[in-house]
């Protein structure tokens, strides 16, 4: 049997458009194109997981959508990625989940969720996949969905051996149970400094290895701060390790924090060190940021491996 991944969380159909700058509160600016694509932290993190697998690891979603257009385009999309989309169920009581994004001409995003038929993943869900989570070497989480639901998934994947991945998005406060439950925290420079109760901003480089020890103290195993174009920095209470980023031309930043999750969690399911995983999922995350939209722009494993050929 091949080895598997599961990932518990959201899926979006997102409605983007670009603009040579984001709005300010209350401000209307003329963007200059629309396009819809498949989304959702959680259906994100399953198709990268998916395509950067390329087959060596059995990859299965778990989440909620409507009987709608988009609920059986976001399933389509994920199963001719190759995941394993039996455990999305379609709800009559809500509509598929959306995202409005705006993007920059920097690449940068705001993003407001509706999350539709996202909020009605349960903890009975998570205790109907208490077989798949007991399957997988991975579990994957993010905070799209509700919050007990995210607590009862760790806290069974934990129990049936799985190792527990938690994405701490979208940014917010959590309680140390749920923090204890987890293997491999990963958050981004904003959602460390609210995780740690700080005031919102950026993590200098030389602060990564204070913020990280600080992290690991609220709870999970290990901490992996993602630190946008600066790279990523890893600290489990013994090991240190950074991978710096790689230097490209950002167009689209949506999705390159899953993509990186995703990268991470294959390399070390397929039994990678933690080094080598580092920079896997920098290579990938990279590679996505060259392009427009969340799904269409995670690569594939062959276009990861070609890159990272290029870079020492
Ligand atoms: O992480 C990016 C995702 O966040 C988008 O695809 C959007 O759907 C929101 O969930």
């Amino acid at each position: 049997m091949r080895p598997a991944l599961a990932v518990a969380g959201s899926l979006n159909m997102d409605f983007v458009v670009s603009a040579a700058r984001l709005p300010a509160p209350g401000e209307t600016v003329t963007g200059h194109n629309f396009h819809t694509a498949p989304g959702g932290k959680g259906a994100n993190q399953a198709c990268a997981a998916a395509r950067l697998s390329a087959g060596r690891l059995a990859v299965r979603m778990i989440g909620r959508c409507g009987y709608d257009a988009f609920g059986d385009q976001l399933k389509a999309g994920l199963a001719a990625a190759g995941a394993d989309v039996s455990g999305v169920h379609a709800v009559r009581a809500a509509a598929t989940g959306v995202a409005m994004i705006e993007v920059d001409a920097e690449g940068r995003n705001s993003i407001v969720i509706a999350p539709g038929a996202n909020a009605m993943l349960s903890e009975a869900d998570m205790e109907q996949m208490r077989p798949v989570f007991a399957a997988s070497s991975f579990v994957l989480f993010q905070l799209e969905s509700p919050m007990g639901t995210v607590a009862a998934g760790l806290r069974i994947a934990r129990d049936e051996g799985a190792e527990t991945m938690l994405d701490p998005a979208p940014a917010r406060a959590l309680d140390g149970e749920m923090l204890r439950a987890v293997d491999v925290l990963t958050p981004n420079e904003s959602e460390a400094r609210i995780l740690l109760g700080r005031e919102p901003g950026e993590i200098e480089l030389h602060e990564a290895a204070e913020a990280a020890r600080a992290l690991l103290k609220l709870g999970p195993r290990a901490v992996v701060l993602k630190l946008g174009h600066q790279g990523a920095f890893f600290f489990d209470g013994s090991v240190e390790l950074f991978q710096a980023g790689y230097l490209v031309d950002s167009v689209d930043s949506t999705a390159a924090g899953d993509t990186f999750n995703a990268g991470f969690a294959v390399a070390l399911a397929e039994g990678k060190g933690v080094a080598e995983a580092l920079r896997f999922a920098c290579g990938a995350a990279a590679i996505s940021v060259t392009r427009s939209g969340a799904q269409p722009s995670i690569p594939s494993r062959a276009e990861v491996e070609n890159f990272l050929s290029t870079r020492a």
